[in-house]
């Protein structure tokens, strides 16, 4: 079966390092979100992915077809922004199968979703959780589904819409050709009033990385699963306060201190004297000697 990553939006929540990295190439734990993405697809079941970009997502194809996790990858380049139901309704061509799955190209998965190909009907992915705020509540009883209201302003608890969908092409077909659409929006409040929707509770782990809160979070939370420091260099001069995880090709001062929850990717610099924590050391930044950095993303900007 074909999988889709919609990763074509602008990412203005993650700002400023989505101008440089598009969001969906941002690194959850040193590894970009659409090859943990691609991984979490794969053990799904799906053989081939289709992925939609904007002008600037040749980056994140690339780094897909390193991976080597796909043996076959398509490329959607849109010239506009149509949103997550125009995005993919455009690309509905390109789909092999009457079937397909489409995971958002910033929420992370890590878990068995066992039900999901066993239903005739389209399917929506939830995750119950104590706070939906700002997300979009899927009022659900067992599979069935009663309603939807899109980023409560309030503080509730309940199921809300994770990301990934299993659909049908037919269904997708329902949204008007070249319009910009959400599916959040305008497809499945109709697919659930015509009875062809339903949802799939996971109770695995996730996360959604859309924002800078919820960025830091999902490391903060992936690290308390870790035992130890798991991805810290196996000998390195400089003290390590466990969990983290550094990259092998940081450079780091022997007497800098890192940790706890914190992450060095590939390429970054950390000066003598510095102390890190509960921080995401992006790829290529700079930290300066001595500097006391706590509850941060810090990354290269240039
Ligand atoms: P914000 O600007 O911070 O809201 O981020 P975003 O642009 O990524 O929007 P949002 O979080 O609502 O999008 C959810 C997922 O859909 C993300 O993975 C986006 O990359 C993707 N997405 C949103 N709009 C489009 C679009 O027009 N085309 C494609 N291909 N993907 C989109």
């Amino acid at each position: 079966m074909d999988a889709v990553i919609l990763a074509g939006g602008l990412g203005t929540r993650l700002r400023p390092f989505t101008y440089k990295t598009p969001k969906p190439m941002m690194p959850l734990l040193n590894v970009p979100i659409v090859v943990r993405q691609a991984e979490f697809l794969r053990s799904l079941g799906a053989t081939r992915l289709v992925v939609l970009v904007n002008a600037s997502g040749w980056k994140i194809v690339s780094v897909l077809q390193k991976s080597g996790i796909f043996p076959k990858i398509q490329a959607h380049y849109e010239s506009r922004p149509l949103g997550t139901g125009g995005a993919l309704r455009s690309a509905l061509d390109m789909m092999q199968g009457e079937w397909f799955f489409v995971i958002n190209g910033d929420v992370c998965f890590f878990g068995d979703l066992p039900q999901l190909a066993l239903c005739d009907e389209s399917v929506i992915v939830v995750h119950e959780v104590t706070d939906a705020t700002g997300f979009g509540l899927v009022r659900c009883n067992n599979e069935t589904i009663e309603g939807f209201t899109e980023k409560p302003g309030e503080p509730t608890s309940g199921f809300i819409n994770a990301g990934l969908y299993r659909l049908w092409k037919q269904d997708v077909m329902l949204l008007a050709g070249g319009e910009s659409a959400s599916l959040e929006r305008d497809l499945f409040p109709i697919l659930s009033s015509r009875g062809r929707l339903r949802a799939c509770v996971f109770r695995g782990y996730w996360s959604d990385l859309g924002t800078h809160e919820r960025y830091l979070n999902a490391h903060y939370e992936l690290m308390q699963e870790m035992a130890g420091s798991e991805g810290t260099p196996p000998s390195c001069d400089f003290q390590v306060i466990p969990p983290c995880c550094i990259s092998p090709e940081a450079r780091i001062s022997s007497s800098a201190s890192i940790g706890p929850y914190t992450t060095v990717g590939a390429g970054a610099v950390v000066g003598e004297g510095a102390s890190i924590s509960r921080s995401v050391i992006l790829p290529g930044a700079q930290v300066r000697a001595y500097a006391q950095i706590e509850g941060f993303i810090v990354g290269d900007l240039t």
